[in-house]
């Protein structure tokens, strides 16, 4: 009680001279569950200062010790799954199996990252002058990946672990060093997280992680002179972000309105199992969750009443007990929520389940016959509240999908596997998923949005080579 969590610099864990703290509210109790350091500027220039230094014998350690440390820190985080996994509960009120599997989640991903550095930064390029116009075989070009420096990570509140460890991983097996700003719902399952690199024995300085409010740190970080990338996960921010960071690269991925189109052809009972999971698994708070089903006229009844009977046997509750639906994260995220289903509501939409709400809680909820002019059908609502518009042509589905702000990723559901490759080139999104909803894993798969949803694209082996830079040394011979 009264206790703050400390920040992570230099190697050590410290108090912020700010005597300031921040509070963590559990979306479930509504009450301060924990409380995190307000840090300074001072501090994070501090954070910067040293992450520089560190990074500079790090990038020269050899890459098959940067693997084993990073394996080591896999190891121990999966040790630590049961303590930080519950963080996620109390702090995010993630349910308890799902909070658990980020946390292994995230050892694998660290591992394979470990496992796809060593090979992808193993190898360089040689290239002879000869096959350039004019050129005689005189000159050798020897290229390789380098480092960028420091990589700034801000992952987003839903997974405060994996959204971190999936930044923190690329960075490091590429010899950058590493300062992470944690959300502030998940601060504390993230410091836990870095408390496994510790443990791992990275070098001092080499990672830092500050807490603190984005008001106060936020542009000050991103705007930072000593940091060489930022990858950014979340919402609005990352477009702010986007205009104010410096000459430095920038990985994105930001909101989501992911399209679910379903044919007359389509296993009816597969598309209702997926519109159920990629709908509301941890109550829809996934930038990849479904946030629009699009189906044809013909089958939508039979779908609708389809997916209102498994919606009937989710469980609503704690996270505690494993619900299936569990209280979204602030309060001002369910006030949102149910201004879109006010909004709908007065413009007609049919309400297949009654509305209910209680504190951040808010029961599970289908929308038929949703239209265009309300604001559900193009705003991301981040809840358990999902909009179906009925659509007579495949067009008309495509139409509504390109019209979006987003693009991120969005799902077909046909037996007719040339139409879905049709709609799928036509869908403007950075991934669609054939017969099945929108997911971000496996983990090496490329992840990546168009339009508002995101710039370049991560998966493990695109953010390694994103957080680093081609070098060349060129051989002149006489
Ligand atoms: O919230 C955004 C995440 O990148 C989605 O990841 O598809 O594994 O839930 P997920």
């Amino acid at each position: 009680d009264g206790e703050v969590y400390k920040y992570y610099a230099d190697g050590e864990w410290r108090a912020s001279a700010s005597g300031k703290a921040v509070a963590i509210v559990n979306p479930t109790t509504r009450q301060t569950q924990y409380r995190v350091q307000a840090c300074t500027q001072e501090e994070v220039n501090k954070v910067m200062e040293a992450a520089k230094v560190a990074q500079k014998a790090w990038a020269r350690t050899p890459l098959w010790k940067r693997a084993e440390l990073l394996h080591k820190a896999a190891a121990i985080l999966k040790e630590h799954k049961a303590p930080i996994a519950e963080c996620l509960v109390k702090e995010i009120a993630k349910p308890a199996k799902d909070a658990v599997s980020e946390v292994v989640r995230s050892g694998d991903l660290v591992s394979y990252t470990a496992e796809e550095g060593v090979r992808i930064l193993g190898e360089g390029k040689l290239l002879v002058s000869d096959s350039f116009p004019g050129n005689e075989r005189n000159k050798y070009c020897l290229s390789s990946k380098v480092p960028l420096g420091v990589v700034l990570a801000i992952p987003p509140f839903n997974y405060p672990v994996n959204l971190a460890v999936s930044k923190i991983g690329p960075a490091l097996i590429a010899g950058n060093a590493l300062v992470l700003k944690p959300p502030t719902q998940g601060a504390v399952a993230a410091l836990h997280m870095v408390h496994c690199f510790h443990l791992a024995g990275f070098p001092k300085g080499l990672i830092g992680c500050v807490t603190g409010k984005g008001s106060e740190i936020g542009d000050f970080l991103t705007m930072h002179p000593g940091v060489n990338c930022i990858s950014f996960t979340g919402g609005d921010t990352g477009i702010a972000i986007s205009k104010k960071a410096g000459m430095v690269p920038l990985q994105m991925e930001l909101g989501g309105k992911d399209a679910c189109i379903v044919l007359e052809d389509a296993d009816l009972d597969l598309v209702a199992a997926n519109i159920v999971k990629g709908g509301f698994s941890y109550s829809g708070q996934r930038c990849t969750a479904v946030k629009v089903v699009l189906i044809m006229e013909a089958v939508a009844d039979a779908v609708v009443e389809k997916v209102n009977a498994k919606l009937a046997k989710l469980t609503v509750g704690a996270p505690e007990d494993n619900s299936d639906i569990t209280p979204v994260v602030t309060e001002s995220s369910a006030n949102f929520i149910e201004g879109l289903v006010i909004d709908a509501k007065e413009k007609g939409a049919t309400f297949c389940q009654e509305y209910r709400r209680e504190g951040n809680l808010i029961w599970p909820l289908l929308l038929d016959h949703v239209r265009p002019d309300m604001r559900i059908a193009w705003e991301e609502p981040f809840g358990p509240v999902l909009p179906v518009i009925r659509i007579n042509s495949v067009e008309e589905g495509i139409h509504h999908c390109n019209a979006s702000n987003f693009g991120l990723q969005g799902c077909v559901f046909t037996r007719d596997i040339n139409k879905a490759i049709m709609i799928s080139d036509a869908m403007e999104s950075g991934t669609v998923q054939i017969n099945s909803a929108p997911a971000r894993g496996p983990d090496h798969f490329p992840f990546q949005g168009l339009k508002d949803s995101g710039i370049g694209s991560q998966g493990i082996t695109n953010s390694i080579n994103m957080m680093t830079k081609v070098k060349s040394t060129v051989i002149n011979l006489p």
